[in-house]
This record gives C-alpha cells, sequence and structure tokens, in this order.
C-alpha cells in the first residue's frame, strides 16, 4: 500500500473527525463499553479543538489514494497524544510508520524520552514499538471513567 505522510491542514478537520469517530466506535468499543464509546466519540464534534490541534500542535495525517488513513499529534515536545487509525486500515502498518516520525521529530527537539495515554485497545501496539507501562489509571472525561496506561520510552 502507497502511504504518504504530510502535515495536517484545517482543511482535513472534517475526515479526521469522521476516522476518529469511526475508530472509536468500531475498534476502541472491543475493550471499552458503549457509554464510553459514546462519551469518546463525542469529541469528534468540537471541530473547534481539533482546528485547534492541528494549529499549534504537530499533526500528522496518513494518506492512502486522497484518503485519510490515519493520524497522529504530539502536544508539549515530548507528549504523544493521539493515534488512529481508520477502522478499514488496521493492521497494515500505518501506525507504525506514523510513530517513526513522530519519535524522530521527538529526538530532533532533543528529547531523550516519549510519553503517552494509552487505550487498552492500543498497548499492545505500543508493547510491540518497546514501550513500557509506567502505571495503568483511571481517566475522567466528561464526567466518565476510562481505564488506561501511561507509557514511555527512551529514544
Ligand atoms: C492502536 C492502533 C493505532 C494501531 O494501528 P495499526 O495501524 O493497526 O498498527 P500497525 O499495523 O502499525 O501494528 C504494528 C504492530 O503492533 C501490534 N498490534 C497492533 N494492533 C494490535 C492489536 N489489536 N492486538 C495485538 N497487537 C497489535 C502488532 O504487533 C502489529 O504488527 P502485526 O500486525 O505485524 O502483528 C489502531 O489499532 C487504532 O487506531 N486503535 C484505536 C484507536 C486507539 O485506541 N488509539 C490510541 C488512543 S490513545
Amino acid at each position: 500500500m502507497d502511504i504518504e505522510i504530510r502535515q495536517a491542514t484545517v482543511a482535513d478537520v472534517p475526515e479526521i473527525t469522521m476516522l476518529f469517530r469511526d475508530t472509536v466506535r468500531e475498534v476502541n468499543s472491543k475493550h471499552y463499553s458503549e457509554k464510553q464509546v459514546q462519551t469518546w466519540s463525542t469529541g469528534a464534534n468540537d471541530t473547534q479543538k481539533w482546528e485547534e490541534r492541528i494549529n499549534k500542535l504537530y499533526f500528522l495525517v496518513a494518506v492512502n489514494q486522497d484518503t485519510i488513513v490515519g493520524f497522529a499529534y504530539l502536544k508539549n515536545g515530548n507528549y504523544f497524544d493521539g493515534l488512529f487509525v481508520h477502522k478499514d486500515f488496521q493492521r497494515q502498518g500505518i501506525a507504525s510508520k506514523l510513530l517513526r516520525i513522530i519519535e524522530s521529530k521527538v529526538i530532533m527537539d532533543g528529547f531523550d524520552e516519549i510519553k503517552s495515554d494509552v487505550s487498552i485497545t492500543a498497548l499492545p501496539f505500543f508493547e510491540d514499538h518497546y514501550y513500557d507501562v509506567v502505571k495503568k489509571q483511571k481517566k475522567v472525561l466528561k464526567g466518565v471513567i476510562f481505564e488506561n496506561y501511561i507509557v514511555s520510552k527512551a529514544l
């Protein structure tokens, strides 16, 4: 598969939010309850927040034949804040490609560690890429509790 990685622009917001909503509903729903999925996926509606992320953060999209098939963004230099792959393009190496570029950016910016909060769904992926679990935690989003993991990796 031919994948191009580029920086996101605000014109990508409709596709990014649709991918986010569909992936949470179809992929994360294997590990989270209906209520959690419902709450999490409503994050897609906050268009202004996605525009802000694109404008302020290091925000990448993976593109295959004009379709956005994944995205990733980095906050505060070395905090990997988001990684989502299209529901129909799972397990094809897209997240691994995005991760490699995100990690390169963190190294180029002078950090020797990358951190993230990752879902139950994403933990096997991060373990496969040599991230260590710092701790399991409970996070509150819009009044709903989510279990996830703080992970880190020395670069
Ligand atoms: C986690 C996620 C980003 C991985 O994306 P992906 O493009 O499918 O990952 P890759 O194809 O690059 O996976 C590389 C390796 O990671 C591991 N891996 C990925 N997903 C896995 C899974 N569900 N179970 C076990 N191992 C997995 C495998 O070792 C895989 O290699 P393999 O396919 O050759 O066995 C994707 O499943 C996703 O979008 N999940 C839902 C959103 C999410 O939870 N994001 C994190 C929010 S914090």
